[in-house]
């Protein structure tokens, strides 16, 4: 028996279905999960309890496997499966987990295309908070009305893990505050990508500073609002993790956050990421 899909929201997410765990692992599923992400945005596995290995399967039998803190030149704990967690212990890099409570797309100020995928395995939930939500950047501009999609055409933002970290930079132990913040590159992205499918997406995230030839506190607001936009119900998905959840998402088309949670929560996610395919462009 193949996989099945059921929808979660009518823009967002959908939830897998299997008889039969085997049947997650086979090329014919590898390819309509990569079909599913790109339709949905958000896959969630619920339960699924993978291994590393499989985990590791999952994401070469979709695309190219990418080590993005490598990218970031973010200290890392794990050569494959990045370690999620504010646990000093075993990340040196704590600051850079806490900037995921604001929305993001990962590896947006890297010096390649932005990741397609990143995929997350629960292994501890936390009892209070750690929910991670979604937001659908292509719901977002699709439902856009025509003037604004109009004003944003040709617009460009510069992104910057300083600016993605600017909320929590004076929490950052003064010592290593300016390595942190110096994380990743400077990077000028379209507002508006459009993609090689032809649909559009919106490039935003707290890692947008300003937008280029436009006054800075009017740049802003118009990244918040456009933050504010598509963070509606209708077009993002809040995922409340129990141990062994599985998700995968678009991260070309849609930002994401984690709801807060404290370190002794014991919050503990795998990550890994799949490679871009396309630059963004106007
Ligand atoms: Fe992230």
């Amino acid at each position: 028996m193949a996989i099945r899909f059921e929808d979660i929201k009518e823009h967002i997410g959908s939830r897998v279905v299997w008889d039969d765990r085997a049947d997650i692992f086979t090329p014919e599923a590898a390819r309509a999960i990569r079909a599913k992400v790109e339709e949905r945005t958000v896959v969630v596995f619920p339960e699924l309890d993978l291994t590393d290995a499989e985990q590791l399967a999952i994401t070469g039998a979709m695309g190219e496997k990418v080590r993005l803190t490598a990218r970031n030149n973010v200290q890392s704990n794990d050569e494959d499966v990045y370690q999620v967690t504010l646990d000093e212990k075993i990340n040196p890099q704590p600051e850079y987990v806490l900037g995921t409570f604001f929305w993001h797309m990962d590896g947006i100020t890297v010096d390649m295309p932005p990741p397609f995928a990143t995929l997350l395995s629960c292994r501890i939930a936390p009892a209070v908070g750690g929910e991670t939500e979604f937001a659908s950047t292509y719901a977002a501009y699709e439902g856009l009305p025509a003037e604004e999609k109009q004003a944003l055409e040709g617009l460009k933002a510069v992104h910057s893990v300083r600016a993605s970290l600017s909320p929590i930079a004076d929490a950052i132990p003064e010592k290593h505050r300016e390595r942190v913040l110096g994380i990743g590159l400077v990077k000028e992205h379209p507002l508006v990508w459009t993609h090689e499918s032809g649909r559009k997406s919106l490039v935003i995230g707290t890692t947008a500073d300003h937008i280029v030839g436009m006054e800075v506190p009017a740049g802003r607001a118009m990244l918040i609002r456009l933050q504010e936009w598509a963070a509606q119900p209708a077009f993002s998905l809040r995922h409340k993790w129990t141990k062994g959840d599985f998700v995968i998402w678009d991260n070309t088309g849609a930002m994401h956050r984690a709801i807060p949670y404290d370190k002794s929560t014991g919050r503990m996610m795998h990550r890994t990421s799949i490679a871009g395919t396309e630059a963004v462009a106007a």
